[in-house]
């Protein structure tokens, strides 16, 4: 959590019925890529926009809609003439560049991890807790991807039975490192093939052909940054912090889409049959799951999908109420892009219903 004391504090933010200028700072990053794409895709409504990054990119172009456009610098004054901003930066840019599109009264949608835990900072997944976005002070941030694809899993679960306690192991692509993290997976695997050395960008082991079990820094007794943010973001989501989370993040090598191992118990018993049934009737959930025939979620079939996709769904046969699944989803898309993008869009839906 970052503080929160260079974020002026602004008691009540009116809804904005048309966001005339926006503004996609960190356009030319791994998330940026996909929301340039995603407001493409969804005919986002705007009547200019611009592209932020920074001042290694500043006077290169990015590609929008068919044709190219230029880059600026991220600078205070490029908020100026901007209603909505979406960011997808590392924390410490996100940290910085926030407060000066709010003092300039432009809303924020922030992919970044610094914004999240901040009390007056929504956290928001729109099919969980739309309602959250509407009561903004100018940030609302965006989940952690490894987060979101699991807390849409277990949100019908939750509705139908509460969740007491989650064990979650993830599998996590490298394009969850960013641009970076993709070169390096795709740079040290021809390297491993070839008998050369290659000294990698963003990970501290090669990850070629090897697992790396941990993701982000130490944090809390024995855990890491990734895995408390798994912790914090579901009860946030939630708004309930008695649902227990025990996370193991673990980096694989596969360049995208983010796999989960599920364990949830939950208070009233749910059997496989009706969380089949919970999970198929629920918006963004896809359920792929016929174990005799091999059929379940893998991560080259999940890519280039909005939806987070269940299978092989079974009672956990260590507890009572316990179920098990298997859960993969597009880190950059409804992980980061699609889901930021849908709650700049639940905006302009409440500003045109008021
Ligand atoms: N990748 C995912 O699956 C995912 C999912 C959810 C959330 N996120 C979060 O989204 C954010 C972006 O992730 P990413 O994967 O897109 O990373 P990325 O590929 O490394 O892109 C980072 C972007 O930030 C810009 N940037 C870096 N330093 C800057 C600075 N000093 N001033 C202005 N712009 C700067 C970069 O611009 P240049 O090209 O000019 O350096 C680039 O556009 C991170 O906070 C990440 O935690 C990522």
């Amino acid at each position: 959590m970052g503080p929160s004391s260079t974020y002026p504090s602004v008691p009540y933010w009116s809804p904005i019925p048309v966001f005339e200028t926006i503004a996609i700072v960190g356009a030319t990053g791994a998330v940026g890529t996909l929301i340039r794409q995603m407001l493409a895709e969804r005919d986002f409504p705007y009547q200019r926009i611009k592209f932020l990054a920074s001042a290694r990119s500043a006077g290169t172009t990015v590609e929008f809609k068919g044709e190219k456009h230029p880059v600026e610098e991220l600078l205070p004054d490029a908020f100026n003439d901007i209603d909505l901003a979406i960011g997808s930066t590392p924390d410490e840019v996100a940290a910085e560049f926030c407060p000066w599109a709010v003092e300039r009264n432009c809303v924020v949608v922030d992919e970044s991890g610094y914004w999240r835990m901040d009390p007056k900072v929504p956290l928001v997944v729109p099919e969980i807790n739309p309602e959250a976005a509407l009561a903004h002070q100018g940030i609302i941030s965006s989940p952690n991807c490894s987060t979101t694809q699991m807390v849409l899993a277990m949100k019908p679960l939750h509705d139908a039975g509460k969740i007491r306690r989650v064990i979650v192991s993830t599998y996590q692509a490298t394009s969850g490192a960013g641009v970076a993290g993709q070169r390096d997976l795709e740079r040290g695997s021809r390297a491993f093939l070839d008998a050369e050395d290659y000294e990698y960008e963003t990970f501290a082991h090669p990850i070629a052909f090897n697992l790396i079990p941990q993701i982000g820094s130490h944090k809390h007794e024995g855990y890491t940054s990734e895995e408390m943010k798994m912790v914090y973001e579901t009860q946030k989501i939630f708004g309930d912090d008695s649902i227990k989370v025990c996370p193991t993040c673990v980096r694989v090598p596969v360049s995208n889409c983010h796999s989960e191992s599920i364990l949830v118990e939950t208070e009233k018993k749910i059997t496989v049959d009706q969380a089949r049934e919970l999970f198929a009737a629920t918006p963004g959930i896809k359920v792929v799951d016929d174990l005799p025939s091999g059929s379940y979620p893998m991560p080259k079939d999940c890519a280039g999908d909005d939806a987070t996709f269940i299978g092989r769904i079974r009672e956990d046969l260590s507890c009572d109420n316990g179920l098990a699944f298997w859960c993969v989803s597009d880190n950059l898309r409804k992980g980061a892009a699609t889901n930021a993008v849908q709650i700049a869009e639940l905006m302009v839906k409440n500003a045109a219903a008021v």
